[in-house]
């Protein structure tokens, strides 16, 4: 199996790097296609072609396409393209997912070809795998989830060393862990953008980020974070959703919790990711896993890479979704003040 990896960056080159040094029999890395491929070109990798041209990757004999360059256009563009090609795609991109799942799986279907995700939420943590196939049997009920690393880091810095939001968010710059605006971490969209992929496989509704709540660690503390410790609780930037398949009744949020410090969600420290799904007749089931990182994020793709390589001609269906009727988000109580 040919692989052509779009954007060399963070991820893309610890996927290269991975493919390049695998012993995984029987997958080749053939092309890396990135804006900045002349000055990016790694001799390490051995025979791989590196292009500014994306139509050079449509037009090459790479089976899958992987890729890890981000944002919603034109990554979703050539995510549909690559899949119009006759290519199976792996991605990474909680952004684009979120703005076109629907149409993105469906196409895919249409094509015969697989399109993947599990490094788009959670990092190294198998999520998307697990519900979509570990609980395949079961309903899903519910979803509670850390699935941000950045805000991780920065929560569980401030409380191991009584810094600053501000300072926790400089050193969390410093080791790689947020971006020089880390927005999109902070404010929650970035959480959001994932919780919608995880509403479509687990409960198989379209939510859009405009009907999930959301609330920022911004206002945060270190005199909050002080107080939560006292009573024996951390906080933590939590991902939530429940649906009520009867009811057609979704409620969805990401905001700042309080939590037992005992608590699984809790146990978060670094850039690590953690997620409790509810099931109607399994009963709870945790993950718990690297939420970021290149290596961590290398291996949810190359795991989907080989599954498409162990069975390329694998049907995989397109979710059918159905839109909620009723959306709820957040009580009016504060929510740092609510324990879950
Ligand atoms: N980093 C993580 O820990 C992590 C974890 C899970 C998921 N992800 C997801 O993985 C994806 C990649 O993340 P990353 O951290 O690897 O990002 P990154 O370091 O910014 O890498 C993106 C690469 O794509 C290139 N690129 C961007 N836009 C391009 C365009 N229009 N044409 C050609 N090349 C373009 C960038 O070039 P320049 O160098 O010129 O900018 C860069 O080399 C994102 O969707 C992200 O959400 C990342």
């Amino acid at each position: 199996m040919n692989i052509a990896v779009l954007g060399y960056g963070t991820v893309g080159s610890a996927l290269a790097r991975r493919l390049a040094d695998s012993t995984i029999p029987n997958l080749r890395l053939t092309h890396i296609f990135d804006r900045r491929a002349p000055l990016k070109r790694d001799a390490r990798l051995g025979d791989v072609v590196w292009t500014t041209d994306v139509e050079e990757i449509f037009a090459s004999d790479a089976g899958v396409v992987v890729e890890v360059i981000g944002g919603v256009d034109p990554a979703r563009e050539w995510i549909r393209t690559a899949l119009a090609r006759g290519k199976s795609v792996v991605t990474a991109n909680k952004q684009a997912l979120a703005h076109g799942l629907r149409d993105l799986t469906t196409f895919a279907c249409r094509q015969g070809r697989q399109l993947r995700f599990e490094a788009a939420v959670g990092g190294a943590m198998p999520i998307v795998r697990a519900i979509s196939d570990a609980m395949a049997g079961d309903r899903v009920t519910s979803i509670s989830a850390v699935l941000n690393g950045t805000t991780t880091f920065v929560l569980s810095h401030m409380e191991e060393t009584g810094l600053s939001l501000d300072a926790a968010i400089d050193a969390a710059r410093t080791r790689g862990y947020a971006e020089s605006d880390p927005a999109a971490d902070l404010d929650g969209s970035d959480a959001s953008a994932k919780l919608i992929i995880l509403c479509a496989v687990a409960f198989g509704i379209d939510v859009t980020l405009s009907a999930i709540e959301t609330r920022s660690i911004r206002e945060l503390t270190a005199r909050d974070i002080l107080s939560a410790r006292r009573s024996g609780h951390v906080i933590r930037q939590i991902a939530s959703a429940a649906y009520d398949a009867r009811l057609r009744a979704l409620t969805a949020w990401v905001a700042p919790v309080e939590l037992p410090r005992d608590s699984f969600l809790a146990r978060t420290r670094g850039v690590e990711n953690a997620a409790l799904v509810g099931c109607q007749h399994a009963g709870e089931i945790g993950l718990f896993g690297h939420g970021a990182g290149g290596d961590a994020t290398a291996v949810a793709l190359l795991s989907d890479v080989l599954a498409i390589a162990r069975d390329p001609a694998a049907l995989v269906p397109a979710p059918v979704l159905v839109r909620p009727s009723i959306v709820t988000g957040l009580t009016a109580r504060t929510v740092v003040e609510e324990a879950v």
